[in-house]
């Protein structure tokens, strides 16, 4: 598999749309061939069955022989706007400021990957997993459905052995948690990993295992992409909300972390979104850089409150790699239908 590429050969439609064009005199030759097109599609399902899905499951555009899979949000109208989605294997980094809607958006992002049969690698930094399953709830998701694994859980202190140990998941899970609460054990277990291990008392280039650290996260990655197998091409949705938490202490620090992150995690077979606040003070995104490894920015805002008496919430695409944008500017709205509350993204 090729890292870092957005699109996937598709000889298959290509063939599809040919026999469509064959007229009904090529009866037997046709049928033949088809069966055996069948045949040979039934033995490479089997093989690819978890790639196939992904492709199936998008919308794709078509580029000379090859097709950008394009992977969507699950929100309407902000899916048209990019051609269906955004291509597999990029970075979309979405910042504003409190309350505009960001972590609403992550929420639809991993629902709608869990319904198309994506995994999902899901890191909140703001809020507890378990606040994010109820936000959810009230807008008709229900993530309880599938088999979410928190990895700081399987984290425990062994009295008898006075050690952490790391209990892997017997079967393979649909998401993957990375939680701050959890974050200061993953810390630990980090830590106690690197104490112990012969490299580390050679070398003089120790990492950082504190709760907030980048390092931390590294290292939980690291093992969420062992367990769902992602270089087996895996198609899965990384979720970091919110990427500011990691630089929190040292803002001059965002460009150098963010390409850090995307230096060791980028691949073909995992897109990821990215929030990153606002800094109140400068109404600019706190700390300088991660919107320049996104392949896609978004942004959203507040308009003056003071001025308008109104509570206006709007979204600007404002990068998007590969993508003919249909529209940029949205207004966010929130509507409750019943017991269901919507989120509401209105092109104007
Ligand atoms: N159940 C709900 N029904 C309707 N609107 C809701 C509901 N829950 C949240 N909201 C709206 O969504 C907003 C919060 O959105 P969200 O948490 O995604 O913001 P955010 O951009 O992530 O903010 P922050 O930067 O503080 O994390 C709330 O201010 C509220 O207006
Ligand atoms: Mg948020």
């Amino acid at each position: 598999m090729n890292y870092y590429t957005y699109y996937e050969e598709e000889e298959e439609d290509v063939e599809e749309e040919e026999e469509m064009e064959e007229t009904e005199e090529e009866s037997e030759e046709g049928e033949e061939a088809e069966a055996e097109l069948e045949a040979e599609e039934e033995a490479e399902e089997k093989q690819k069955s978890t790639v196939k899905q992904v492709q199936k499951s998008t919308a794709v555009t078509r580029v000379k022989e090859v097709k950008i899979v394009r992977v969507p949000f699950g929100i309407d109208k902000l899916d048209e706007a990019l051609e269906g989605g955004i291509p597999k294997g990029s970075w979309v980094v979405v910042g504003g400021e409190p309350g505009t809607g960001k972590s609403i958006m992550a929420i639809h992002f991993a629902w709608k990957g869990l319904e198309l049969g994506d995994k999902v690698i899901y890191v909140t930094t703001e809020q507890e997993f378990y606040d994010v399953i109820i936000q959810a709830k009230q807008f008709g998701m229900d993530f309880d459905e599938y088999n979410v694994f928190n990895l700081a859980e399987a984290i425990q202190w062994d009295r008898a052995d006075r050690e952490w140990t790391f209990e892997k998941p017997s079967k393979t899970p649909d998401i993957v948690v990375i939680d701050l609460f959890g974050l200061s054990r993953v810390a630990r277990f980090a830590l106690q990993e690197q104490l112990s291990s012969e490299k580390s008392k050679t070398t003089k280039t120790k990492k950082t295992y504190v709760p907030w650290s980048i390092d931390t996260l590294v290292f939980a990655l690291d093992k969420a992409y062992e367990l769902l197998e992602v270089e087996k091409g895996q198609h899965v949705r990384l979720i970091i909300d919110s990427m500011s938490t990691f630089w929190v202490d040292k803002p001059a620090m965002a460009r150098r972390y963010s390409y850090q992150l995307k230096l060791a995690y980028h691949r073909s077979n995992i897109t990821a979104f990215l929030t990153s606040q606002y800094a109140m003070t400068t109404k600019s995104m706190f700390g300088f850089g991660v919107e320049h490894i996104a392949d896609v920015v978004m942004e959203t805002w507040m308009s003056d409150i003071k001025t308008t008496k109104k509570l206006e919430r709007y979204l600007a695409i404002k990068k998007a790699r590969m993508t003919h944008i249909k529209h940029y500017l949205f207004r966010i709205d929130f509507k409750k239908e019943g017991n269901i509350s919507k989120l509401i993204l209105e092109p104007i």
